[in-house]
């Protein structure tokens, strides 16, 4: 049985819900909740405030969470990092009012900087060498320039929206953050068995995201240049077709690389070119 932290509300919440569900596992979605329990495998969710997370599961309050490893970074508690989730990506930046001259990261040299982050900042403004006054805030960062509590702001962009709302400009980005699994340093070996299998399951989702199955027929003498064009690929699935010199060829192409293969695949005199999602790849 493992108990697993996720954010209650937030950014993260409804991607959670939804690799939980793609991994089989489905719990109530009630936030009114603490708790819940899956019916189809041995986990019980914990709803918690993003913030509290990485301290649950480095108290063993919960065996294994997901949350932005912003927070793991700033709460510095001694969680192991499974794996990455590759969802939730945003960044901590720098931000000063948008009609402010940058001359580069010694101009926070002296200034008031606002952020909920203060020691991933204390650690990077070591490093720079820069001596600034940190005030920690719990919310609402954005707006303290304007009100005069801070001259910068250091904060979690995604879109870039809020600054833009704001009158901020990004300026230095920090901290590149995803969501990721944690767990607690010493699980038993029934918990660890438990969390292998989530494990395996969440890196199919993970891996299958973002690719597409493509089945094509082609001149069966274009298949080797076919098959060059796929490189990382294990040997892709040649299938006869009935008409004679021609093959069914089904590759995976990551989304990014579609259409430039597509259009590569097609010259080289692919026909009738299917792409399906990918639902998931089991390695
Ligand atoms: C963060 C951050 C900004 C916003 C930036 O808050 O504090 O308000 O997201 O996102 P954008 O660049 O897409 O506009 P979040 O929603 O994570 O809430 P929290 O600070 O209360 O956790
Ligand atoms: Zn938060």
């Amino acid at each position: 049985m493992l108990r697993i932290a996720i954010q209650a509300k937030g950014r993260l919440n409804e991607d959670c819900m939804a690799l939980l569900k793609d991994a089989g596992i489905n719990v109530a979605a009630s936030k009114r909740k603490l708790v819940a329990r899956a019916t189809d495998f041995p986990i019980e969710v914990l709803y918690l405030r993003d913030d509290d997370i990485p301290q649950a599961v480095a108290m063993g309050v919960a065996d294994v969470g997901i949350v932005g490893l912003n927070e793991v970074a700033e709460r510095g508690e001694a969680v192991s990092e499974v794996m990455r989730l590759g969802f939730g990506g945003c960044r901590i930046s720098l931000a000063i009012p948008r009609d402010v001259t940058y001359t580069g990261v010694e101009w926070f040299e002296g200034k008031r900087i606002a952020t909920s982050y203060p020691n991933v900042l204390k650690h990077y403004f070591a490093e720079k060498g820069i001596h600034a006054h940190i005030h920690e805030i719990a919310g609402s960062v954005e707006i303290a320039p304007a009100v005069g509590m801070a001259d910068a702001i250091f904060d979690i962009v995604s879109s870039g929206g809020t600054l833009v709302q704001n009158g901020l400009r990004e300026v230095e980005q920090v901290f590149h953050s995803e969501a990721a699994l944690i767990a607690h340093p010493s699980l038993s070996a029934e918990q660890l068995a438990d969390l292998e299998k989530l494990k395996f399951r969440f890196s199919s989702i993970v891996e299958s995201r973002g690719m597409k199955y493509v089945l094509m027929n082609l001149p069966a003498e274009k298949l080797d240049e076919a098959v060059a064009l796929m490189p990382g690929m294990r040997s892709p699935t040649v299938l006869p077709l009935a008409a004679e010199g021609w093959c069914s060829l089904h590759v995976v192409i990551p989304e990014q690389e579609l259409w430039e293969k597509v259009e590569q695949l097609k010259a080289l005199g692919a026909e009738g070119i299917l792409v399906l999602a990918l639902e998931n790849m089991i390695r």
